[in-house]
């Protein structure tokens, strides 16, 4: 496997099964027990520039119950807050920790973490990619629909950091995806490019459209991010105005759905924005499930990164 996951790019499929299968047993509670000291002695240093919930939290009890602990990296109490360079601060922290998780603003910087750091790199989140999402995404499809090759997912909204890595974690595993975003927030076409060509090897198809009706239709998958990620928040109004009320999914949005379809989001959600209470909170939300599989992956992904002696 690769050193670093800075996107689902650096996984080839059978390596992001091999990462469910772990998750599905390590989830189990009989499993516990023979996983708890399995990475015993190893640290785990957390960088985070931008808020979280969900990752950091998971992130950290992960790491602790497989018998590891986790150090918090708070920039302002790092000397990168007086200069030092991101270069010789990978460097330095390599000489302690067995592996690093990061959020930044820029997908950049973590290339340059990754690049000069000797231990594995985790993307926690970048402007670009949030492969760890996506790895709890395709565990949460698997445990819902029994299968990933041959549904179709949906995702509304924003073709950002979500959307780029569902696209690639979609289309390296067969599943269909139809993206819908207004025009001008449509993910990169190097993006859509390489999600083209997966989908092509493995019999699946790709398509972006405008028109959210057209994008749900016979969906079996539904999925949305807010319109105003971190560090877009002076642009709030700006985008209401262009995704609302179009591109919400609604009751009126899902009716175009397969009927079993289920409905997915990496939250935060921003209620009535992106999605309506009755949906996010409704028979067919499994929202509170895909949180839980972050824990489940990230300790997967954990075990693959740093246990030497585990057998792929
Ligand atoms: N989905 C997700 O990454 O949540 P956090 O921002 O809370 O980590
Ligand atoms: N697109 C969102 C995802 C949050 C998990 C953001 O970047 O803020």
């Amino acid at each position: 496997m690769n050193k670093n996951i800075l996107s689902i790019c650096d996984l080839s499929s059978d390596q992001i099964l091999s990462i469910l299968d772990l998750a599905i047993y390590l989830k189990d509670p009989l499993n516990i027990q023979s996983s708890k000291t399995q990475l015993r002695g190893k640290i785990l240093g957390m960088f985070f520039q931008k808020p979280s919930t969900r990752t950091r939290i998971s992130f950290e009890t992960a790491i602790l119950q497989l018998g590891g602990n986790a150090i918090n990296l708070s920039f302002n109490d790092l000397q990168l807050s007086r200069g030092e360079s991101i270069e010789d601060t990978a460097r330095t922290l390599s000489l302690y920790l067995d592996c690093i998780v990061a959020r930044v603003y820029s997908h950049k910087d973590i290339e340059k973490l990754s690049q000069y750091s000797s231990i594995p790199v985790i993307n926690g989140l970048s402007d670009l990619f949030h492969p760890c999402q996506i790895l709890s995404d395709l565990l949460t499809i698997l445990e819902y629909k029994k299968k990933l090759r041959g549904n179709t997912l949906a995702f509304i909204g924003d073709g950002n950091n979500i959307c780029n890595d569902l696209l690639l974690g979609c289309s390296k595993l067969g599943i269909n995806i139809k993206i819908s975003t207004p025009p001008g927030f449509e993910p990169f076409k190097w993006i859509m490019d390489i999600a083209k060509k997966e989908s092509k090897k493995n019999n699946s198809f790709v398509s972006i459209t405008n028109d959210p009706f057209e994008a749900v239709k016979d969906a079996d998958v539904i999925t949305t991010d807010t319109f105003v990620s971190i560090g877009k928040e002076e642009e709030k109004q700006q985008r209401d105005a262009v995704f609302l009320p179009t591109y919400q999914v609604n009751d009126e949005l899902v009716k175009y759905a397969k009927p079993d379809y289920i409905f997915m989001h990496c939250l935060p959600a921003k209620r009535d924005k992106e999605v309506t209470s009755e949906i996010i909170d409704g028979p067919h939300s499994v929202v509170w499930m895909e949180a839980e599989n972050r824990l489940h992956v990230q300790k997967a992904l954990l075990i693959k990164l740093l246990d030497k002696e585990f057998i792929n």
